[in-house]
């Protein structure tokens, strides 16, 4: 029982690991507030290039998301920017 315990926690932990990286940014880039997945992907070729956008943006409300370097390469390779 105790394994099993510790195994969904594992588990969960990895989850939330994983609801990082893009998941942060959809809420917003979904096409209605602000440029989805396909339109960044086919502006931005390289994860050098995206993250340097997401930092220059002049949107409020990248704010949060551009102090984040971390978060923002995470999305890059979430979309498959290299
Ligand atoms: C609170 C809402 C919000 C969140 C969260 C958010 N963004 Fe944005 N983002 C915007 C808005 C609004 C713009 C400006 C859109 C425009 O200029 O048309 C923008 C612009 C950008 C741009 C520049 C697009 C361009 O064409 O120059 C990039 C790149 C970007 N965001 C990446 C990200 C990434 C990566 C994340 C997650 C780590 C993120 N954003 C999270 C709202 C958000």
């Amino acid at each position: 029982m105790r394994r099993l315990a510790l195994t969904l926690v594992l588990v969960l932990g990895f989850a939330s690991l994983a609801f990082a990286g893009w998941d942060k940014c959809q809420g917003c880039h979904s096409g209605k507030t602000a440029p989805d997945k396909a339109a960044l992907t086919a502006k931005f070729k390289t994860a050098d290039e995206f993250v340097k956008a997401s930092k220059e943006s002049k949107s409020p409300m990248m704010k949060a998301a551009s102090a984040d370097e971390a978060g923002l390469k995470a999305a890059a390779a979430d979309l498959g920017l290299k």
